[in-house]
C-alpha cells in the first residue's frame, strides 16, 4: 500500500499552538538538540513550532533556531510559541529551497549551522482552515496554497488542465489507482470547491471502494496540493543545500540532518540524496587504488526509515505514514 498522508488530523483548539501534534518529537529532539554553542538549528519547516519549541528547550542558551515556512499563518503561530526564546529566534517567509541565501547572513552572526529539521507535507492547522481549501471537510474554493500570497491555485489548475496533465498529477504524486477515471470526470465539470471536488471523485471511483476507511477523494487532494506547490522540486532543491551547509564552514563537530516525510516520493528524495552523500569511493574493486577520490560526505544514522511508535500513530493519525531520516556530517557530535 502506497504511503499517503492521514487528512484527518485530531481537532482540539483548545491546545495552546492549535491541533498541530509533531511527530516523533522525543526521537527528533534526541538527535537534533545542541547543548554546547554557538550553533544554529534550522527548522525548515517551522509550522506551529512544536519541534521548534523542544529543540530550543532541549539546546543551551547559545542555540539559535532559524525558521522558514512559505505560509504567513504559520509564522505567526510560530513566533507567539517562540516568544521566550527572543532574539534566539530567526523566522523568516520564504521556502525551503531559498535554505542557502536566508542561512548565510545567520551563520555570519551567529556560527555554524549544527542541525537541520524537514518536517514536510502539510500541518493540521492547515488542514482544518477550512478556508485554505486543503480538506473537504469544510466547503470553500479549492486554494491549496501553502503561500496563499502566490502562485496558481488547485482552482486553477484543475480549471486549465487537461485530462492527461491531471491523470500524470494524480498517479504520480496521489499514487491513485482510478486517476485516468477521475481526471476524465474532473475534466467534464471542472469543480471549483474542496466539496465539488470530493463529490466529482466519489463519483468517478467504483462503487465498491467508496465506502473504505479513507475517503476515495483523500489521494486526489494530496496529489493537487503536492502539485499546486511543486512540493517535490522545493524539497529536491533543498536537501543538496543543507548538505552544504552543515559541511560549510565545517563545525569541530558532526552536523546532522533529519528528515520526516510523509509521502514515499519524499522519502525517495531523502533515501537517494542521504544514500549519494554517504558514499565514498565507487571505483571497481579490482582496482589497487582508488582513482576516483570521492570522499563520503555523511554517515547514515538511521537504518532504513524510522517510524513512530504504535502508541503515536494511535494518538496522532498524522504520524502514520511517518518515515524519518538522519544523517551526520564526520565530526565528533
Ligand atoms: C508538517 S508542518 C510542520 C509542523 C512543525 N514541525 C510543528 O512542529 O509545528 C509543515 C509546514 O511546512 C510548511 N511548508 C510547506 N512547504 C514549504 C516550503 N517549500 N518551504 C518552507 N515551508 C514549507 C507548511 O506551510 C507547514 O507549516
Amino acid at each position: 500500500m502506497p504511503a499517503l498522508e492521514v487528512l484527518e488530523p485530531p481537532v482540539n483548539p483548545s491546545s495552546g499552538s492549535g491541533s498541530h501534534q509533531p511527530v516523533m518529537v522525543s526521537r527528533i529532539t534526541q538527535l537534533l538538540a545542541v547543548t554546547s554553542g554557538p550553533a544554529i538549528i534550522v527548522d525548515t519547516t517551522v509550522g506551529a513550532a512544536g519541534h521548534a519549541a523542544a529543540l530550543l528547550a532541549a539546546s543551551s542558551q547559545d542555540v539559535h533556531l532559524l525558521g522558514f515556512d512559505r505560509d504567513p499563518d504559520a509564522l505567526v503561530l510560530a513566533r507567539r510559541r517562540l516568544t521566550p526564546y527572543g532574539d534566539r529566534v530567526h523566522l523568516v517567509h520564504a521556502g525551503y529551497d531559498e535554505l542557502a541565501h536566508y542561512a548565510e547572513p545567520v551563520i555570519a552572526d551567529v556560527g555554524p549551522v549544527a542541525s537541520v529539521l524537514y518536517d514536510l507535507g502539510v500541518s493540521s492547522l492547515q488542514l482544518d482552515r477550512g478556508e485554505r481549501g486543503f480538506s473537504f471537510r469544510a466547503d470553500a474554493p479549492l486554494d491549496m496554497r501553502m503561500d496563499p500570497t502566490t502562485g496558481q491555485t488547485a482552482a486553477e489548475l484543475v480549471a486549465t488542465a487537461d485530462v492527461a496533465d491531471l491523470t500524470r498529477i494524480l498517479r504520480l504524486y496521489g499514487e491513485e489507482r482510478f486517476a485516468g477515471r477521475i481526471a476524465a470526470a474532473m475534466v467534464r465539470s471542472r469543480p471549483q470547491t474542496t466539496v465539488e471536488l470530493a463529490a466529482v471523485v466519489a463519483g468517478a471511483v467504483p462503487a465498491r471502494t467508496r465506502h473504505a476507511a479513507t475517503h476515495p477523494a483523500t489521494r486526489t487532494f494530496q496529489a493537487l496540493r503536492i502539485a499546486v506547490n511543486a512540493e517535490l522540486d522545493r524539497f529536491g532543491a533543498s536537501l543538496p543545500q543543507a548538505l552544504e551547509l552543515v559541511e560549510h564552514p565545517v563545525p569541530a563537530r558532526a552536523a546532522r540532518i533529519a528528515v520526516l516525510s510523509y509521502h514515499s516520493l519524499e522519502d525517495r528524495i531523502t533515501k537517494r540524496t542521504f544514500a549519494a552523500a554517504a558514499t565514498g569511493c565507487v571505483c571497481p574493486p579490482d582496482l589497487p587504488m582508488c582513482l576516483c577520490g570521492r570522499e563520503p560526505r555523511v554517515r547514515l544514522l538511521t537504518r532504513g526509515a524510522e517510524r513512530p511508535a504504535a502508541a503515536e500513530t494511535a494518538a496522532n493519525p498524522r504520524a502514520r505514514s511517518a518515515k524519518l531520516r538522519a544523517v551526520e556530517t564526520l565530526g565528533e557530535r
